[in-house]
């Protein structure tokens, strides 16, 4: 049994609004999705249509081979879900709420037992496992989430925002199991508003708005539609700051940005060729340079600029964009 996703078309409607029109996507068995996109942009919305605890108001999925509605049932022994909010049960503790689901899922009362106590150790749970679980720090809680989306061994699981609100140690301990499950053939979805989530783990991306996908690829091909890498070059002094730009802009150097502030110049470089006469050029000026780095863009550019969404406002003062353009 595959534990492939195909969606095609996917709708939800609440009232007259739309706030999942139209989504494509695939997850091939055995890799990771990530789903990103801003507040509302629709990404739980889709997780709990995928997941049939709503109904889509059009559209096509399959889930390993199942329809979404059709065989709605079929497709639930297939997932498992951590949502976007904690759902464990505060009053009782961590095990008990791992035993519960385990029995809720007809596990005999021995294997539960089994089931509960491997989970515990592959989550790091094993200290706190007799303490309520209201009483666990928020890091220890997605864990126990995790965990108990888990006791099913599913072969697709739907992660909804897991890391958000976990400081980067707890962050990088859950992210190391979501690696741990896709190693031994788990199938992921995952949202996110982090691109650095979205990278660490997902093989390919989704970027969701406005319910709609804007973009999908590998996080290289999405940072590539951003445009390769900024040239940064550091003066000396002040004054040369000026005399560069003056310099760049006789050499028809398009779209560079001066930041008075930081005494950089940064000019987008987009082919090996235009780096290589950037560095002669520089040569040629004989200003004195103070430093030279490139940096490729980030995912967060990369996702502002695909979601239109405006940047901090530059200091006028500090900051004079030149843009030529041939
Ligand atoms: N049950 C509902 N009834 C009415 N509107 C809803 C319902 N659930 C979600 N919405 C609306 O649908 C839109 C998408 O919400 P959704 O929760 O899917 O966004 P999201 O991408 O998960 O956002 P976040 O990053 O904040 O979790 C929002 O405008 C939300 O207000
Ligand atoms: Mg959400």
């Amino acid at each position: 049994m595959t534990a492939a996703v195909h969606v095609e078309g996917l709708v939800k409607e609440f009232g007259d609004r739309r706030v999942v029109d139209g989504v494509d996507l695939t997850i091939p068995e055995g890799t990771v999705l990530g789903l990103l996109g801003p507040n509302g942009a629709g990404k739980t919305t889709t997780v709990r249509m995928l997941a049939t605890l709503i109904r889509p108001d059009g559209g096509q999925a399959r889930i390993g081979g199942y329809d979404l509605v059709k065989q709605a049932n079929q497709v639930r022994r297939l997932i498992g879900l951590t949502g976007q909010y904690a759902s464990v049960d505060e009053g009782i503790s961590g095990r008990e709420n791992l035993y519960m689901i385990a029995r809720l899922l007809d596990l005999p009362r021995r294997r539960a037992r089994e089931r509960v106590d491997e989970l515990l150790e592959q989550f790091d749970l094993v200290d706190a496992a007799s303490r309520p679980a209201g009483k666990y720090s928020g890091g220890m809680r997605r864990r126990l989430d995790l965990a108990a989306s888990m006791v099913g061994d599913p072969a697709l699981l739907y992660l909804d925002e897991p890391t958000t609100g976990l400081d980067p140690r707890s962050r990088n301990n859950l992210w190391d199991s979501v690696r741990e499950l896709v190693a031994d053939g788990t199938t992921v979805l995952l949202t996110t508003q982090y691109m650095e989530e979205a990278e660490a783990l997902a093989d390919s991306i989704i970027v969701m708005d406005k319910g709609r996908v804007i973009a999908s690829g590998t996080s290289a091909e999405l940072r590539a539609r951003v445009g390769g890498q900024v040239l940064r070059i550091r003066t000396a002094r002040p004054e040369h700051l000026e005399q560069l730009a003056r310099r760049l802009t006789a050499m028809r150097v398009r779209n560079f940005r001066v930041d008075r502030e930081n005494r950089l110049v940064s000019v987008p470089i987009v082919t090996e060729a235009e780096l290589t006469g950037m560095i002669h050029l520089l040569a040629a000026s004989r200003l004195p340079i103070a430093g030279v780095d490139t940096h490729l863009p980030s995912l967060d550019e990369v996702f502002l600029t695909l979601t239109d969404k405006p940047r901090e406002p530059a200091d006028p003062d500090a900051t004079i964009v030149l843009q030529r353009v041939f």
